[in-house]
């Protein structure tokens, strides 16, 4: 099996962790370029052997079978533009970004004969935690782009213990989306609940401790029934008091977090098997408006 050699662009979180886990498995990488001085000072501790750059020197790309790009998805249509000026030194390359929403066609600029275009996205979250606290074992990609190039990645990704999940790039966006939530969004809700405890003079090691088997079960439910059916509590039991109490107190004492509740309840309410009574009075509780007045 060939030693495939990468030059990774953008050495944050995603570059840092994908140099690690490919050197790691046996792959080469050959060079880092990262704009960010105080960036490529830790890579120099990190990876002392590899090169680093601020700009990606032409000698760097005959060297290298894959130039995957690990930037912000805002610099790419910018770094594409400055790519261009190497185009001529491409030959039998891949070249890839890791971007969750932009399709591998925001690349074509850069496309010759025998160049081959993809994104690869690791439904993943990476810290700044040090590239070896993450594993990449059973992390899902996403892979879209030119057949030969999904194909090559499909077995860079399975020699990293990852697995591959070959989408359009229309399936992508919405495997973007849909990690928003199942990521962003939890920990958002949970810097609720904390902010909720902190809030009724709960001390930190109350704020997370007593709600990990909650947590945990709610987990394992999710693992083997559709949300609604995993879902438990006051809104699906149908009960008005409680739902009412919890936004009185949220108005009173977290306004911020109140939008957030009724947000929840109302996109859930359409999926819920309730009786019309409690279903007309939820909905009315959610579109009241709340204000001093107004007594719940
Ligand atoms: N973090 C995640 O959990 C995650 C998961 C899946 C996919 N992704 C995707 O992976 C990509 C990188 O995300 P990230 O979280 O690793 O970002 P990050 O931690 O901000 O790292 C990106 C690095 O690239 C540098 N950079 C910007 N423009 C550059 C250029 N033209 N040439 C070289 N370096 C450049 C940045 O420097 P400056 O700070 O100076 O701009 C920064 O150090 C994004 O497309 C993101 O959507 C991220």
């Amino acid at each position: 099996m060939g030693k495939e050699r990468f030059v990774i662009i953008g050495g944050g979180r995603v570059g840092g962790v994908l140099a690690y886990h490919l050197q790691t498995a046996g792959f080469g990488v050959t060079g880092i370029v990262e704009t960010s001085e105080q960036r490529r000072r830790r890579l120099q501790t990190l990876f002392p052997q590899i090169p680093l750059s601020q700009n990606l020197p032409s000698e760097w790309i005959p060297a290298c079978d894959c130039l995957l790009i690990c930037v912000p998805d805002d610099a790419i249509p910018a770094l594409v533009q400055q790519l261009q000026a190497h185009r001529t030194f491409w030959k039998h390359h891949i070249l890839a970004h890791t971007s969750g929403i932009l399709p591998a066609s925001i690349l074509q600029p850069l496309k010759t004969a025998f160049v081959y275009l993809a994104s690869v996205h690791p439904i993943f979250s990476f810290s700044t935690r040090p590239p070896s606290q993450h594993s990449l074992g059973g992390v899902y990609f996403d892979l879209e782009g030119d057949r030969e190039a999904v194909a090559w990645f499909r077995s860079v990704i399975t020699r990293l213990g990852g697995r591959c999940l070959t989408v359009t790039a229309r399936q992508k966006k919405a495997i973007h989306l849909a990690s928003v939530f199942y990521s962003n969004f939890l920990v958002g809700i949970v810097e609720g609940a904390q902010q909720i405890l902190k809030q009724a003079g709960l001390s930190p090691p109350f704020h997370l401790e007593p709600f990990l088997p909650l947590v945990q079960a709610t987990l394992e439910n999710l693992s083997t029934l559709p949300p609604i059916e995993a879902l438990t509590g006051p809104l699906k039991r149908g009960d008005v008091s409680t739902v009412r109490a919890h936004l009185e107190w949220l108005r009173q004492h977290l306004p911020s977090w109140f939008p957030v509740y009724t947000a929840i309840c109302q996109a859930l309410l359409p999926s819920l098997d309730l009786p019309p009574e409690k279903r007309h009075q939820l909905n009315r509780l959610f579109e009241k408006p709340w204000n001093g007045s107004d007594t719940p």
